[in-house]
């Protein structure tokens, strides 16, 4: 039996403490939830405990509307740093996370949580910069081109130039925002190589192994964790079908055309769609060869539905976001395409942030790296 929702009139930050605390006991069986309702009656809130808050950012990611791949959300690794607000400090545990999350290539979801004050200007932890040109062109990630910006009017001097120029991070803890250049061995990258098309592998294409996500407050028990950066491993179209292939991202279907000896006079060849599908076999083949874990659009989709069916067992309605969760290459394939999902959101759950350059931020100086 659920336990009884707390009363509404309880303050926001009280009444997601006890209804955390009701969910937590009943997940995990264990004992004691009247003395933690006690101390949120008592306090208004709570400190949460590092097995709490290990529970709470796992059902955040069960919860994630947006996420196909949830199926593993019991595994997610928590690194509880709470006590970390020093830039200097967070910085080494962020380079402990990327080794420990790529873990030689067996990716291992995992996520840091960090003190209060602390933010990461990055979206991610490891992004490419984005150099705007004269011409209004860009080169790198023409995502980029704000975070680049800001970082330079944070004091980066700028990388070589390159397409692929990993970005220095952007750390803000104890009112400062310092910058910090992420060592080589840090970041893992695939050369992107095709099976049988030597010509795609001439292109100079590479990715980063590892997506952590670092700009969302992790909500949990009524508390706000904005630097909780965190970590899966990538499914090939997010590289292969967006961020490299995208317009007004890397845009290199036209290039991979040429490489594969393509007719592009007329669209209806469906260049596009067959440069589209090389390159994703392309991303599916080399970071199978590099020995770094990657999903595909059909495994994880049906993983998804085991998923669904688990929830189910549990009695849990399983949320989510149509149009994110179909891949965005032959959806109809995948059996996502097929179903149909409530689209709300449930606590504890990852809030999107503002980018800081985009905020006022008052008593913070941005002058000390
Ligand atoms: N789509 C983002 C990217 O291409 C990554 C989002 C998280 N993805 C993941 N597989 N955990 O960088």
């Amino acid at each position: 039996m659920p336990a009884p929702r707390p009363h509404p009139a309880l303050p926001e930050r009280t009444r997601e403490a006890l209804e955390f605390l009701a969910l937590y006991h009943a997940e995990t069986g264990l004992s004691g939830l009247k003395a933690r309702q006690a101390e949120v009656y008592r306090t208004g809130g709570i400190t949460l405990s590092g097995a709490e808050l290990t529970h709470g950012a796992r059902v955040a990611w069960r919860n994630s509307t947006r996420c196909v791949g949830r199926l593993p959300w019991m595994t997610l690794e928590v690194r509880d740093l709470r006590h970390v607000t020093a830039p200097e400090e967070v910085f080494t545990h962020l380079l402990a996370h990327l080794r420990e999350g790529f873990n030689g290539g067996r990716i291992l979801p995992t996520m840091s949580v960090f003190g209060p004050g602390v933010r990461v200007h990055n979206d991610q932890l490891v992004r490419y910069a984005g150099y705007r040109q004269p011409d209004g062109s860009v080169v790198g990630d023409p995502q980029n081109v704000a975070l680049t910006d800001h970082l330079r009017r944070l004091g980066w001097a700028g990388g070589p130039g390159t397409a692929f120029d990993v970005l220095p991070l952007a750390i803000e803890g104890q009112q400062r925002v310092t910058l910090f250049d992420l060592p080589a061995d840090a970041v893992q990258e695939v050369p992107i190589t095709h099976p049988t098309c030597a010509e795609i592998g001439r292109l100079g294409l590479r990715w980063h192994a590892l997506p952590v996500i670092s700009n969302m407050t992790l909500e949990v028990a009524g508390q706000s964790f904005p630097c909780a950066p965190f970590n899966g491993w990538y499914l090939q179209t997010e590289i292969a079908a967006r961020n490299l292939a995208d317009q007004d991202r890397y845009d290199v279907l036209p290039a991979v055309a040429a490489a594969l000896g393509l007719e592009t006079g007329s669209r209806r060849s469906l260049w596009q769609d067959r440069a589209l599908l090389e390159l994703n076999v392309a991303v599916l083949h080399s970071f199978d060869r590099a020995g770094v874990r990657i999903a595909d659009h059909h495994g994880v989709t049906t993983q998804f539905v085991h998923f669904e069916e688990q929830e189910r067992r549990a009695g849990r309605e399983v949320r989510g976001r149509w149009s994110w969760l179909i891949p965005p290459m032959s959806p109809a394939t995948t059996p996502v395409w097929h179903r149909a999902y409530e689209d709300t959101e449930e606590r504890p759950n990852f809030m999107v942030q503002t980018p800081a350059w985009r905020e006022a931020r008052p008593g913070v100086c941005p002058f000390h790296s």
